[in-house]
């Protein structure tokens, strides 16, 4: 049965307020999530430090991402940000030997390009796979890029700046049919769609809450494939990255037998409990379901800007296309704040702005926003 997005809606209470276009960029808040905050506030008021509550809302967190990605507890690291989970594993990986190569694409988001260059002292080499002529990056340019020589695939599974989704699954082939492994920064996909990293065959796969998992900033996880763990000794480390947290230890690094070797210090408290009601909430609504609804809706959206003359860049390909549709604009700031004149969310990256979709957006937010895009066309669209 489909969720009743109606009553969802009337859970974020800024959508009776704004046109909320901005998902993408930072999620509308839920009264759970409110709630869960102020369940935190309420410990810390009244308990002080409640230890043994944090480690479970950590864990807890940890349990429902395995869910969410279709993997096991055992195989996530709950990370401060998505950077932190990349930090920890590019220090786990050895690029001393031929095999030293990270291939990645024009569509990264900069930490994911930055992070692999910050290897370069250690002997990685990192290689761009453009894009075409059209703005996508099509399979036939990965695998002129994927060699023998390669290390990881690391890309972005819904590009930031164009909405543009790649074929991961295409990507994962030509990866291991070469001996690499593929990392999936899911952090513009993961909660807008459906992600088993199981079906996808993935080895490493990072992501954060704050944006479509409906959580908060300061919070992400890091998905390594549990046949990996053992063979990769991160030396950006911690206590809590440790076996036996309690041991207190100072002689030795002993790793955690599990993906927490990739975890560092004290864990994002306050963050934990935001980001497990945002997750509890999302796994009620169900993850097929909103890609079925995000599709429909960035479908719709695009058909209506290419109505008022005013097409977007995004993909039209259902199977190209996130939860974002990005519109050229000749000046992509000024337009983002026209728009918050009309009450209207939005976020912009080069010369597009955004508007992302999530399962609490409706055709009436798609009917706003196309009709202050047409008031707004003369002053702000590229011709
Ligand atoms: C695709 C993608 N990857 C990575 C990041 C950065 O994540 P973090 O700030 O948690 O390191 C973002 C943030 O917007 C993103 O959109």
């Amino acid at each position: 049965m489909e969720p009743n997005y109606q009553a969802l809606r009337r859970e974020f209470p800024v959508l009776q307020r704004k046109t909320y276009l901005n998902s993408g960029s930072y999620c509308a808040l839920a009264n759970d999530v409110k709630a869960a905050f102020e369940a935190y506030m309420e410990d810390r008021l009244l308990v002080g430090a409640n230890w043994d509550v944090w480690i479970t809302k950590n864990e807890s967190v940890r349990a429902l991402t395995a869910r969410l990605l279709n993997a096991d507890a055992d195989e996530i690291a709950v990370t401060a940000s998505v950077s932190a989970g990349l930090n920890a594993l590019a220090s786990s990986l050895d690029f001393s030997g031929r095999r030293n190569k990270v291939v990645i694409s024009d569509f990264e988001f900069p930490t994911n390009a930055q992070i692999w260059h910050a290897q370069e002292p250690r002997g990685a080499r990192v290689a761009h796979v453009p894009r075409a002529a059209d703005g996508y990056i099509p399979l036939e340019h990965f695998a002129g890029a994927i060699d023998d020589e390669t290390l990881l695939v690391a890309v972005t599974h819904v590009c930031f700046r164009n909405g543009a989704k790649l074929d991961i699954p295409g990507i994962v082939r030509l990866a291991h049919a070469k001996g690499a492994m593929v990392l999936l920064d899911c952090y513009q996909a993961v909660g807008s769609m459906h992600i088993d990293v199981k079906a996808l065959d993935l080895d490493f796969a990072a992501g954060g809450m704050l944006k479509y998992l409906l959580g908060t900033a300061g919070i992400g996880f890091l998905y390594v494939r549990d046949t990996l763990t053992k063979s990769l000794l991160p030396t950006h480390s911690g206590w809590f990255a440790q076996a036996n947290i309690a041991a207190m230890d100072i002689t030795a690094n002993r790793p955690a037998p599990n993906a927490r070797r990739f975890e560092a210090g004290t864990p994002p408290v306050a963050n934990c409990y935001a980001s497990e009601a945002g997750l509890k909430f999302l796994l009620t609504v169900g993850t097929p379901a909103i890609e079925k609804r995000n599709m429909a809706l960035t479908r719709r959206c695009m058909e209506r800007l290419e109505e008022i003359g005013w097409p977007s860049i995004t993909p039209a390909e259902d199977e190209r296309r996130g939860a974002t549709v990005a519109v050229p604009s000749r000046n992509s700031g000024a337009l983002c704040a026209a728009l918050m004149q009309h009450d209207i969310v939005t976020s912009h990256r080069d010369d597009n702005i955004r508007a992302s979709f999530h399962f609490y957006n409706n055709e009436d937010d798609v009917e706003s926003f196309v009709a202050a895009m047409k008031k707004l066309r003369g002053s702000f669209s590229p011709n």
